[in-house]
């Protein structure tokens, strides 16, 4: 961090895809407000989930990051937030029993609230209004009134996060992630799919190990494995004032963090080596992300690395490529090789969903999911190729029964997504097709890990 870094700092520096609200003095009252309010997230907390990152870096562990594109101020349910995370809680646990390796669990939940958007006005019969921005900025609704950006939302996203972040520290930590709940978990909807089938097969399992370990003494009393897990929050860093006000020093260690979640990331549109966002990470000592898409040159990527993390520390760095099934074979080999030949550690994540976005025949804004699993399956064969660890995935989905992305095991159709289709911004995975990209996973960080395991042995 630069001797004259400051929380805020950024402004001095170009900020993209950040609104301009009409009334200065509300904002800078909810501004006032936001910086008094008590952190989300402990710095203790973000150092723990970034030494975890360091194993994922290390090829020891595996990154599982999912969530909505956008949470909503309508959709906030406890119903909604356990449902994302238990089926979070699922992905983890095919995971972690089909591939034996520790998954660390982030959800894009509790502050995933502001949106960048590739246009900044939307037109539907031939009336134009300024695009949404997500429920942190202003309304969905298509009125000029609901389209102004209110500060107000600020304050709303703030509480909606910590209502949020309150119920999933109950959830992970209360007895609801208790192994032996794993059979429990499976959501009614899924129950007749044929990963419905195979989760059970895996939950008899697991259940047989436990009852195994229960006669060695290991119990959910005696090992708190068992009965807890860890669970952590992200976001993009998208409306850097919110982000300032909630940024503190950390009285153990001196140092700022920002506490409005474990981990931050700045996304592909928002990412330019001299702009905002890249100044308001370079001083904040959480885990980060950035979002990389196939147009970057790998001497563009050292120079970001540079900038964001430039002790090289473990951890502290996620690239999350999103760059298409065409294109991932073609462009990440050589961002890959450009960082090791740099000696530069950083965490590769895959997301599979930003670049295969499309429009319906029916004009609804969806993803195919064959799509999704060719993008996974071709960065875990160039990670093979390279000899590198496939670290993680990125992903959007959601707990509920919606029809937003077409194809998986129930065969979704375009002529299905009017059915259910609820998501604020882009298509998520429901829980059948988050479930099934789960097993692929398994597969693929099953193969991995022999791989390594017989070069170990070799
Ligand atoms: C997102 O993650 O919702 C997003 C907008 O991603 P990207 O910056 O990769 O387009
Ligand atoms: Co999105």
């Amino acid at each position: 961090m630069s001797a004259n870094w400051t929380p805020k700092s950024w402004r001095t520096k170009n900020a993209l895809q950040m609104p301009t609200y009409p009334d200065a003095d509300a904002l800078a009252q909810a501004e006032a407000r936001l910086s008094h309010y008590p952190p989300l997230v402990f710095a203790g907390e973000a150092r723990s989930l970034k030494a975890k990152l360091a194993e994922v870096a290390r090829g020891e562990a595996f990154l599982l990051q999912g969530g909505d594109c956008a949470e909503s101020f309508a959709e906030f349910h406890p119903d909604t937030i356990r449902d994302t995370f238990r089926v979070l809680l699922q992905m983890a646990i095919v995971l972690t029993f089909g591939a034996a390796c520790p998954i660390v669990k982030v959800g894009r939940m509790a502050g995933q609230f502001a949106k960048p958007r590739t246009a900044d006005t939307e037109t539907i019969g031939g009336v134009t209004l300024p695009s949404y921005r997500g429920d942190m900025v202003n309304g969905m609704d298509f009125t000029p009134e609901a389209r102004i950006p209110d500060p107000q939302r600020l304050i709303q996203a703030y509480n909606q996060s910590a209502a949020t972040l309150n119920l999933l520290r109950a959830f992970a930590q209360g007895g609801y992630a208790d192994l032996h709940k794993v059979q429990q978990w499976n959501l009614d909807f899924v129950k007749d799919s044929p990963q419905s089938e195979r989760y059970s097969d895996m939950s008899l399992r697991i259940q047989e190990a436990l009852e195994f370990m229960a006669a060695c003494g290991l119990t959910a009393d005696t090992a708190k494995q068992i009965r807890e897990t860890s669970f952590f929050t992200s976001h993009e860093a998208l409306l850097l004032n919110y982000e300032q006000c909630m940024t503190r020093i950390d009285s153990t260690s001196g140092d700022y963090y920002d506490t409005s979640a474990h981990m931050i990331w700045i996304g592909e549109r928002t990412r330019q080596l001299d702009g905002a966002h890249v100044e308001f990470m370079k001083g904040i000592k959480n885990p980060i992300g950035c979002k990389i898409g196939p147009g970057i040159e790998p001497d563009e990527l050292i120079r970001l690395i540079d900038a964001l993390n430039p002790a090289n520390e473990p951890g502290r760095l996620t690239l999350i490529t999103r760059m298409g099934p065409d294109n991932i074979g073609r462009a990440l080999p050589g961002l890959i090789r450009a960082v090791q030949r740099e000696g530069r550690v950083v965490v590769w994540s895959c997301d599979p969903m930003h670049a295969n976005t499309v429009q319906s025949a029916t004009g609804y804004k969806t993803r195919h999911f064959d799509r999704i699993l060719s993008e996974v399956q071709a960065f875990f064969e160039v990670h093979k190729a390279e000899n590198t660890h496939a670290g993680g995935v990125h992903f959007e989905m959601t707990g509920k029964d919606v029809t937003e992305c077409v194809g998986g095991a129930q065969a979704i159709e375009e002529s299905n997504l009017e059915e259910r289709y609820d998501t604020h911004c882009d298509p998520r995975l429901n829980a059948t097709q988050a479930l099934e990209l789960a097993f692929l996973l398994a597969a693929q960080l099953k193969a991995e890990r022999q791989r390594e395991q017989r070069l170990a042995h070799d």
